[in-house]
């Protein structure tokens, strides 16, 4: 898939998003909209990947390290977003597959399968599309007599017949790249929103007599394009689903699957059980046999080993925890690393910011934490130690192993090892 170029169109205004951060960088459950699509062209195996930036293109270039960007000057339309790419491309002679920033949940089967027949038909152009029910505010694919694409009809320009058809333009295309830019040199702002329609090239194609196919994406749903908040909050429900659903395919338990959010890039070991009312964010990664929460919150960076049972009011950030250790109630652990056996008690907080920057706590293995202690970082908890309730150990004061600490400050009552 080399000879393919993706461009990633997201220099749009989101206007119906009302919001001053550009559109496709708004997340869904913590992933910015645009990464989802970044990843999926990668995973297609493309060669370059070049996104189009315009309204807020500091935000998305600082967003999108590493990632080709290129800029629309004036927002004109999305067929004026793929002129600007024309430098960046060359005389590149290959295929261009086309892609919005704005529809996140397009998965990679479906592309690899629309590259796939846009070859074997030698079609000048494929546009993605997909039947739905509610085709409202997409452009609509008319057909030719032989059934190939003629046009796509904005909903703005449509009429009253074309408003019934329910088979839309999902704003995913693959085009020989030069039959592309030939047919945009064509295009004219003439419609109600005085802008380039990228969706003109097609009508350009078709008269100058080029085939111009349509292949339907199977799951509609994974073709939306998220353009306003509810477009955003429908997404996450569906994206949700999906990834609830591949959990509990591996072998998790999820008890109340409608009160529980996981990210993406989250990993789940065998037999562990999720209770309700449990939020786990992006790249979180938990061995098997687990019980997390009810009501727990496992944010980034946390790691959690074999048997570790988190409960209800728990937030756990930047964090490892070894096997079969416990952190049942009301408890905030940041930037620490607690070892496997160990009883952290209700209420235990670790203190890890200091007003300018996270320290670390190390607690280790069989130590146990008395209920209401807080744990100012730096500070390390040796193996075996314990850690009396409402104990208050400043930062630096490192508890020996075997000893116990109580009082505030904490002071050692008793020493095993030296
Ligand atoms: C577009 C399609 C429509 C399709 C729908 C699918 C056009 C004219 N229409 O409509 O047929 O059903 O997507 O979701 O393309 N963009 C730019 N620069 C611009 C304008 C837009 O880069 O000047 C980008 C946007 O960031 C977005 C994409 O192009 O990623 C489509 O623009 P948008 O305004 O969302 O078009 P729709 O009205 O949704
Ligand atoms: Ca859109």
């Amino acid at each position: 898939m080399k000879d393919t170029a993706a461009v990633i169109l997201a220099a749009g205004r989101g206007t119906r998003m009302k919001s001053e951060i550009p559109k496709v960088l708004h997340p869904i459950l913590g992933k910015p909209m645009i990464e989802y699509v970044i990843d999926t062209a990668k995973e297609v195996g493309v060669g370059d990947i070049i996104v189009v930036a315009g309204f807020g293109k500091e935000l998305l270039k600082d967003a999108l390290k590493g990632t080709k960007v290129v800029i629309q000057k004036e927002l004109l339309g999305s067929g004026d977003a793929m002129n600007a790419v024309r430098p960046a491309l060359g005389r590149f002679g290959g295929d261009v597959l086309v892609m919005c920033g704005d529809a996140p949940l397009l998965e990679r089967d479906t592309l690899k399968n629309l590259i796939k027949r846009h070859r074997a038909s030698q079609a000048s152009a494929t546009v993605l599309t997909a039947n739905v029910n509610n085709p409202t505010g997409y452009g609509r694919i008319v057909k030719d007599s032989r059934g190939f694409v003629a046009k796509i009809v904005e909903e703005l320009e449509a009429d009253i017949t074309q408003k019934c058809i329910s088979e839309i333009n999902t704003g995913t295309y693959c085009f020989k790249a030069k039959e592309l830019f030939g047919a945009l040199d064509e295009i004219k702002p003439d419609n109600k929103k005085k802008e380039y329609f990228l969706t003109d090239a097609i009508a350009v194609l078709h008269k100058r007599g080029k085939r111009v196919e349509a292949v339907a994406v199977e799951d509609a749903d994974t073709a939306i394009g998220i353009n306003s908040r509810r477009d955003l909050a429908e997404a996450t429900k569906i994206l949700k689903e999906k990834i609830l659903n591949s959990l509990m395919d591996s072998g998790v338990t999820i008890i109340d699957p409608s009160t529980t959010l996981i990210s993406p890039d989250v990993r789940i070991a065998r037999d562990t059980v999720i209770y309700p009312n449990t939020i786990i964010e992006r790249g979180v990664d938990i061995g098997g046999y687990c019980r997390i929460g009810p009501f727990a919150r496992i944010r980034s960076g946390v790691r959690l080993d074999d048997m570790v049972e988190i409960g209800n009011f728990v937030e756990l950030v930047r964090t490892r925890v070894g096997s079969r250790t416990k952190i049942k109630h009301h408890a905030y652990l940041g930037d620490a690393a607690v070892g496997a056996d160990v009883n952290i008690g209700a209420g235990t907080i670790t203190a890890n910011f200091d007003g300018k920057k996270k320290n670390k706590t190390i607690i280790e293995d069989g130590a146990a934490i008395g209920v209401g202690s807080i744990l100012i970082a730096p500070v390390e908890v040796g193996a075996g130690s314990t850690v009396g309730a409402g104990c208050v150990v400043p930062k630096g004061r490192n508890i020996p192993r075997g000893a116990t600490v109580v009082g505030v400050p904490a002071r050692i009552l008793k020493k095993v090892h030296s």
